[in-house]
């Protein structure tokens, strides 16, 4: 099945207001991309502003994480809702950075998941293996464990980003048959837990997506669009990968 592709990108703790000129340049550039949603997830200071310019535009704006409840003392936090109120149609949750770096739990990033259903945001799931893991031959078990923990009971309203760690900032990534062996797998799991609608489910490929090789990751079966670090930075970058697919 073709679905409509989504090419996200995710600017981490990048970006200040004047780089507000970036994403209008992206705008500008998605204007003639028909065929696939274009996605900018820039950190939470600058979501109100940019929401603001990219309203009416084909590109759409994320959050990059978010609380599991609507509100509550939890200094240093912000709820699903508010990243709807500030503009954000999604949210990016259980990345690994914040799987790594702050101990989120599979239990955790389902939490969040359904608190972005909750808010009306849709959820873009990462799962994703270490080096370590691949080398043992844990890939799938790592990958299979994190989506039955992590993925949201119930409607299949979400989109999965498999971002194998160590791909991750380090301009290394998978070969092709082993990204088509990852995203047939997670196809399977998401097919097995959500009958016909899993197939509907987009899965995009993260890790060091750059212009030179969007085209052959793209091209892969089950590879519905990418989740973009570094490369969607700078339109010049992030423009070109958005247009593999026209
Ligand atoms: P890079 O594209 O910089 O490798 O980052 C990928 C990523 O983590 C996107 O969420």
């Amino acid at each position: 099945m073709t679905l409509r592709p989504l090419v996200a990108g995710n600017w981490k703790m990048h970006g200040l207001k004047a780089s507000a000129g970036e994403l209008q340049k992206i705008i500008a550039g998605a204007q003639k991309l028909a065929n696939v949603d274009v996605m900018v997830c820039p950190p939470a200071t600058l979501l109100a502003d940019f929401a603001a310019v990219a309203r009416g535009s084909r590109v759409a704006i994320g959050g990059q994480n978010c609380h599991s409840l609507p509100a509550g003392a939890f200094t240093g936090d912000i709820a699903a809702e508010m990243l709807k109120d500030s503009g954000a149609q999604a949210v990016i949750v259980g990345h690994s950075e914040r799987r790594h770096y702050h101990g989120e739990t599979d239990e955790a990033v389902r939490a969040k998941a359904l608190a972005a259903r909750r808010a009306g945001l849709l959820a873009i799931v990462c799962v994703g293996e270490t080096r370590a893991e691949r080398d043992a031959g844990d890939a799938r078990a790592v990958v299979g464990a994190q989506l039955s923990g992590s993925l949201p009971e119930g409607a299949a309203d979400f989109v999965v980003a498999y971002e194998p760690v160590w791909a991750i900032g380090s301009g290394v990534t998978p070969t092709a048959q082993d990204v088509a062996d990852m995203h047939g797998f997670i196809r399977e799991r998401l097919r097995s837990r959500y009958g016909e609608a899993g197939e509907r489910i987009r899965i995009l490929y993260g890790g060091s997506v750059k212009p030179a090789n969007a085209k052959e990751l793209m091209a892969i079966d089950n590879v519905d669009g990418a989740l973009v670090g570094g490369a969607s930075l700078k339109a010049d970058e992030f423009l070109p990968i958005a247009a593999v697919y026209g």
